[in-house]
């Protein structure tokens, strides 16, 4: 108990010096305490690390002390490597690493070598760098709800400290492998469990028993563990080697054209088969390789695009703090209506689900009192009076939602925020029978809305700057990503997107197969090729959306027969189990060869003949003919002002659409093609195939006088050219 333990008081003149962003103490007790102070995570600076040597250093060679505890400032050990050491985002350029890599290396292995034990309080997070740190001390005590792990993959590198050769040493390979190869943390009471800690308690305790701890290693208490050398929890080789081989198998499989999972696990096996130090001596040279590559370099873009999508110029800078949400109502309890409930009741907002379908008998009483466990269940708008948040998911039917906003402005308090789900409305025409156009708003979900992590707010020239504001502190409290845009057909996400399959319709009329269009797709990184996604979509909304945009831009809509002819046949998409694929084992798409049938048909009514030169194209050709569509839309996205700048449609393009973020995203992927390039492509397939390959200006201009497509606004500010 406590009072058993040496009083953890200061040493008289044993102040706490800081020495930069680490602080140490010396206890009577005979034990330095070495805090990391980098607020806000207590991230691994260079400053930090050199720092945490020099007090380290100290503690080592002062006769007083006897053992050292680290931990973190605030209630977190450490969040990991200071990724801003990395470089930053400074004109759509990344810089590239400044960083003097080996030494980090040698201090984690300094540690671990000392004649001093060493133990790690652990509480809120150690990730990354952070946990490596903690993992070359001799012990670990940590908080239960603590997050460990090493992420370090998501950002195209691998554990650079030790972590590949300690984490398998430490809590067996498969669960080493999962939580580096999927960039996974487990809580402190997994990581107890696993061996990764060797002791739980609340935050309150942890200092004073780490101490406890440090001190009984000293007086061979307890073990002195040195993980780099630790070798029971490794498993025989041979049954290593197999894990492994399945383990790069699963690699290859999950992410085809990712190179640093498959050196992360070289790097592990090198460990186990040639010992520790060959196996750091590998992780040290493939490193700078890795940190070159245009991978991490992509991923860095995403990692800074995704902080800088909560800047809104008109809205985030004009110093609105967010007004409290509690509760939330939703219309329509349908596929979307469902999957917001889902999102907020996660985060514990409590819901008010109004259905119209137990009236109308359509939906069974077992579905809705499902529904209804999780939330408040109504029929009508008596309980609305209080709710702070209105998020409508009902058909999308104009008529509908005007008169629903119209009841909204009578049932809800004033100040509470209206907004519409829906993916295609211009949100004015929505909003016209009402008069608080000001708190009208879209809070556009993608499907499946508990799962997305994208959130579009979508305001118009009259919503209220508080109203998103407001919306999108709800979005990153209900931990999506949310980006802001302005109002138009299909708003910046379904708009840019809408020719990855307009496209690949006026291919599969010039005679291209199908599955070979989706197969370049899947390859290229995407999760689904045009026609899956379009099954997975299905062909009634990709019907209704194809409407809206013949009648918003005649120009750029291809319009091909092969559709309407599959759902004469009612061959609607997956929901019919039949589309481009046919659906026999649930949602296992099958290539089927009755579509030939309907391509052909569509074929002679498009009243076109099979492009040869089409035929010859590679799978590369094709990803460039799909995609440079999309850039083109993008552009015009940005030019007209409804996305605020380049990178928030990065964002957008991976959350949305699941383009593959180690590209960076759409416009930072189309800036590493070159814009002259793309530009002139399209051009050329303008004049073959017509001008729905046509160029936008603003692709024509910036390729013309050589500016990166993403250097946005060229010559106004993005305030003023944004577009309401
Ligand atoms: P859904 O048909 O699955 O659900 C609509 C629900 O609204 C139904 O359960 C229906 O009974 C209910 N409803 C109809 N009238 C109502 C009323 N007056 N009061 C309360 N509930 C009423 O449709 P889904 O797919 O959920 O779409 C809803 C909205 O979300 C649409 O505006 C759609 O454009 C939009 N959206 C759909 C996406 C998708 O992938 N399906 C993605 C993003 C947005």
């Amino acid at each position: 108990t406590r009072s058993l333990e040496p009083p953890p008081e200061r040493a008289a003149g044993a102040m706490a010096a800081t020495k930069g962003r680490t602080q140490m103490e010396v206890g009577v007790d005979g034990v330095a305490v070495i805090t990391v102070c980098n607020p806000p995570v207590n991230s691994l600076s260079v400053d930090v690390l050199l720092s945490l040597r020099e007090n380290y250093g100290e503690a080592l060679r002062r006769n007083d002390v006897k053992a050292i505890v680290v931990t973190g400032k605030g209630g977190k050990f450490s969040g990991g490597f200071d990724i801003t050491s990395f470089g930053g985002v400074q004109g759509g350029k990344i810089e590239q690493p400044k960083v003097g890599y080996i030494s980090i290396d040698i201090l984690t292995d300094t540690l671990e070598a000392a004649t001093k034990p060493l133990v790690a309080a652990i509480d809120g997070l150690a990730l990354g760098g952070g946990l490596e740190v903690a993992m070359a001390c001799h012990a670990r005590i940590s908080t239960p709800t603590a997050q460990l792990g090493l992420p370090e993959l998501q950002l195209g590198i691998i554990p650079g400290f030790g972590g590949t050769q300690r984490l398998p040493r430490l809590v067996e390979l498969t669960k080493s492998l999962e939580m580096m190869l999927l960039s996974k943390p487990i809580k402190g009471e997994e990581a107890h469990q696993l061996g990764l800690v060797d002791s739980l308690l609340s935050s309150d305790d942890l200092v004073h028993t780490a101490r406890r701890w440090a001190l009984d290693i000293c007086e061979l208490k307890r073990p002195w563990i040195k993980s780099l050398y630790k070798t029971d929890k490794l498993e025989p080789l041979g049954e290593a080697r197999e894990i492994l081989k399945f383990a790069r198998a699963q690699a290859r499989r999950q992410a085809a054209n990712l190179e640093h999972p498959l050196v992360c696990i070289d790097a592990i096996e090198e460990g186990i088969v040639s010992g520790p130090r060959a196996g750091l001596w590998k992780v040290f040279n493939s490193t700078c390789g890795l940190l070159f590559s245009d991978t991490c370099k992509n991923l860095l873009h995403v990692f800074f695009s995704q902080r800088a999508t909560s800047k809104v110029p008109g809205a985030t800078d004009l110093g609105l703090t967010p007004r409290k949400i509690t509760k939330v109502a939703i219309l329509g309890g349908g596929l979307m209506g469902s999957g917001i409930a889902t999102a907020m009741i996660l985060s514990n907002y409590p819901v008010l689900l109004k259905e119209s379908r137990v009236r109308k008998g359509k939906m069974t009483e077992e579905r809705y009192e499902k529904a209804l466990s999780l939330v408040t269940g109504v029929l009508d708008y008596e309980r609305f009076k209080d709710v702070d948040l209105v998020i409508e998911a009902v058909i999308e039917n104009v008529k509908l939602k005007q008169q629903i906003f119209a009841d909204l402005e009578k049932y809800c308090h004033s100040h509470c925020v209206l907004a519409t789900n829906t993916s295609t409305i211009d949100l004015n025409l929505i909003g016209e029978k009402t008069k608080s156009k000001d708190r009208i708003v879209g809070a556009h979900f993608f499907s499946p809305a508990h799962v997305m992590r994208l959130l579009e707010i979508v305001r118009t020239q009259h919503t209220s700057p508080q109203v998103v504001v407001d919306l999108l502190d709800v979005g990153n409290k209900i931990k999506k990503t949310p980006i802001v845009v302005g109002n138009c057909t299909g708003f910046a996400v379904n708009r840019m997107f809408f020719p990855y399959t307009q496209s690949a319709l006026l291919f599969v009329d010039l005679g291209m197969d199908v599955y070979k269009i989706d197969r370049a797709c899947t390859k290229f990184g995407m999760p689904m090729g045009p026609f899956r996604l379009a099954d997975l979509v299905g062909f009634g909304v990709a019907v209704a959306t194809g409407m809206q945009y013949l009648e918003n831009f005649q120009e750029r809509v291809y319009k091909s027969m092969l559709i309407p002819l599959m759902m004469e046949d009612k061959r609607t998409g997956e929901a019919s189990r039949k589309g481009f694929y046919k659906y026999e084992d649930k949602r296992k798409a099958t290539p089927d060869p009755e579509i030939m049938e309907y391509i052909e048909k569509s074929r002679s009514m498009a009243g076109v003949k099979p492009d040869t030169e089409l035929l010859k194209l590679s799978e590369k050709d094709i990803v460039s003919m799909v995609f440079f569509l999309v850039i083109n839309e993008a552009c015009r996205v940005l030019d007209e002002g409804i996305a605020v700048k380049a990178s928030d449609l990065d964002i957008a393009s991976i959350f949305g659409m699941g383009f593959p973020p180690y590209r960076g995203g759409i416009m930072f992927w189309a800036d590493f093609i070159g814009a002259k390039y793309i530009h002139d492509k399209l051009e050329e397939w303008a004049k073959r195939y017509g001008d729905f390959f046509k160029p936008c200006s603003y692709l024509a201009e910036r390729a013309a006088k050589g500016i990166p497509l993403t250097r946005f606004p060229s010559s106004a500010s993005a305030s003023g050219r944004l577009r309401l």
